[in-house]
C-alpha cells in the first residue's frame, strides 16, 4: 500500500465542490473526498464521520487536521493554484531571482503548477533548453514547471524559434504555452508562421498584446503618458491576435487584459464563436494587480519605478470592466504575471511586480470578500479553468483520481504584507504595508507538504 495522507475537518473548495470533509491522497493522488466531520465528538465520544474516514487515519502516514480554524469557514483547502504567466529569471538574473527561489515563493503563494515566460538569458527558444529547465524544477520537487517557448529566435522577432520542430503535442507535455511574452511579435506574416506552427503542433499561443500602429507611434514620439500609446498598442495588439487566430485556427490566450476595450473585444469574439466561428479557442487572463490597483496607486508608487508594470496600472474604469470581464466569463484566468526585480533595476524603470506572495490574497480581499465572486469561482479561475488552457486533465479539482496537490488557507486571517518575508528575491511589491484577507498556510504536492507558513 502506498504513502497516505489524510486532510480531516477541511472546507473542500473547488469549483464545483463546497462541502466540510475530509481528502483521502494516496500516492500522490486524491483516492477519496468524504463529506462530513472526521472524528469523534468530544462531549458524547460518537463518531460523527463516515467509518471509512477512521479507517483511514488508523493506518495514514500523514494526519493534517483542519478544524482548528476559527472562522465561520474554519481552515479552507483548495487545489493548488496554476499560474499561466510568470517570470522566474533563470537562467541569467539571479539577482532578481532562481528557478529555487521562485519555485519556494509560488508553493508559498499555494501555487502548484506554474507556466515561466521564456524571456531569461539565454532566450528559451529551444525545446531542450526548455526540457533541462523542466528537469531542474523536478529535480527540487516543489511545484510542476511548464516553461513557455519563444516564438522567435532570441526573442529578436527575425526567424522562428524551435516551435519549427516541436513534436505534435509538445516535448513530451512540457511545452504546453508558446510565448514572445513582453513584445509581440510585430512582424504579422512571422507571427502567422509562429501561430501556424502552434496549432499544428497543438498548443496555445499566450499573447502579450502590445502593437504598435502610426498612432501609438506618434503619440509616444510626442512625449503622450504611456498611459495613451500602451492602451492603443494592447487594443491593436488584441484586435490582430484575434483576427489571425480566427485565421490559422490557434488557440490563442490573451495574457494580462488590462484595459476596458480589450475586455469588450474579447467578449464580442468569444460570443460570434458561440456560434462556432471557424473553431478557433479564445481564453483570456487577467492578473491580480490590474483588478486590485489602477493609475492612481501607480501614481504614489513612481508611475515610472515601483509603479510601473507592463500593461501599466489603468484607470478605475479600466479597473471595473476587467472585474465585470472576470464576473461575466469574459476572463477565463487570473495569472500572476509575477515579475521580480531588484530595487536598483525598479528605480531605473524596470517593468513588473512580484506576485506570488500576494496574488490569491489579492483576489480573495478585492473579488470575494466584497462578495462579487463565491469561492468556488475564485477556485475556478486559479486552478480549474488555468489547468484546461494548459491541457491538465489531472489538476485543478479536488475529486477522486486527480492529483493531491492542494494549498490551506485561513481564509479569514488578515495580514499586512511585508516583502521583507517573501521567498521570492523579489520584493517589488505594490501592496507592501497593505492589509490584505487569506494567509497561505500550507501547500501540497502530490500529498506532501513543500510549504509550512511559520506557525501552523
Ligand atoms: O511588467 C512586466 N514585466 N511586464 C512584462 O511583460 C514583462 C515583465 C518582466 O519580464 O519584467
Amino acid at each position: 500500500m502506498g504513502r497516505k495522507t489524510v486532510l480531516k475537518n477541511f472546507r473542500i473548495i473547488d469549483e464545483g465542490v463546497n462541502i466540510l470533509g475530509s481528502v483521502i491522497a494516496e500516492d500522490g493522488i486524491i483516492r477519496d473526498v468524504i463529506p462530513g466531520p472526521g472524528g469523534y465528538s468530544e462531549d458524547s465520544g460518537d463518531l460523527l464521520s463516515d467509518r471509512r474516514i477512521v479507517r483511514h487515519i488508523q493506518n495514514a502516514d500523514m494526519v493534517i487536521d483542519g478544524g482548528e480554524g476559527t472562522d465561520k469557514w474554519g481552515l479552507t483547502l483548495l487545489p493548488a493554484l496554476v499560474d499561466l504567466h510568470a517570470h522566474f529569471r533563470d537562467p541569467g538574473f539571479p539577482e532578481k531571482e532562481t528557478l529555487e527561489s521562485a519555485s519556494l515563493a509560488a508553493a508559498a503563494g499555494g501555487y502548484g503548477t506554474v507556466v515561466c515566460m521564456a524571456n531569461t538569458h539565454p532566450v528559451l527558444d529551444t525545446r531542450e533548453a526548455v526540457i533541462s529547465l523542466r528537469a531542474r524544477a523536478d529535480a527540487l520537487d516543489l511545484i510542476d514547471l511548464f516553461p513557455a517557448m519563444a516564438l522567435s529566435r532570441g526573442m529578436e522577432g527575425k526567424e522562428l524559434s524551435g516551435i519549427v520542430k516541436l513534436p505534435v503535442a509538445g516535448a513530451g507535455g512540457v511545452v504546453r504555452i508558446l510565448s514572445e511574452d513582453g513584445k509581440d511579435l510585430a512582424n504579422s506574416a512571422l507571427f502567422t508562421a509562429a501561430l501556424e506552427e502552434a496549432r499544428r503542433a497543438g498548443v496555445v499561443v499566450s499573447v502579450h498584446a502590445e502593437l504598435g500602429s502610426i498612432e501609438s507611434q506618434a503619440a509616444r514620439k510626442s512625449g503622450k503618458a504611456r498611459a495613451v500609446w500602451s492602451r492603443m498598442e494592447e487594443i491593436n495588439g488584441v484586435r490582430r491576435a484575434i483576427e489571425l487566430g480566427k485565421k490559422t485556427g490557434c488557440h490563442i490566450h490573451i495574457a494580462h487584459v488590462s484595459t476596458l476595450e480589450a475586455a469588450e473585444m474579447i467578449r464580442a469574439a468569444k460570443a460570434e464563436r458561440g456560434g462556432a466561428a471557424g473553431g478557433f479557442v479564445l481564453s483570456a487572463e487577467v492578473t491580480p494587480h490590474h483588478l486590485f490597483l489602477s493609475e492612481e496607486d501607480a501614481a504614489e508608487l513612481g508611475s515610472e519605478t515601483h509603479g510601473l508594470v507592463n500593461p501599466p496600472l489603468r484607470s478605475a474604469l479600466d479597473r471595473q470592466a476587467l472585474i465585470a470581464a472576470v464576473l461575466d466569463g469574459t476572463i477565463d484566468a487570473i495569472a500572476t504575471d509575477h515579475a521580480p526585480h531588484t530595487r536598483s533595476d525598479k528605480e531605473g524603470g524596470a517593468a513588473g511586480f512580484t506576485g506570488f506572495e500576494t496574488a490569491f490574497s489579492i483576489c480573495l480581499t478585492e473579488l470575494v470578500r466584497e462578495d462579487r465572486l463565491s469561492l468556488p469561482r475564485l477556485a475556478s479561475l486559479m486552478s480549474g479553468a488555468p489547468a484546461r488552457i494548459l491541457g491538465l486533465a489531472d489538476r485543478g479539482r479536488i475529486v477522486p483520481g486527480c492529483r493531491a496537490d492542494f494549498f490551506v488557507v485561513d481564509a479569514s486571517a488578515n495580514w499586512t504584507v511585508d516583502p521583507a518575508l517573501f521567498r521570492s528575491r523579489g520584493k517589488n511589491s505594490p501592496c507592501t504595508g497593505r492589509e490584505l484577507r487569506g494567509r497561505v498556510l500550507m501547500t501540497i504536492r502530490q500529498g506532501r507538504p513543500v510549504f509550512v507558513s511559520p506557525g501552523f
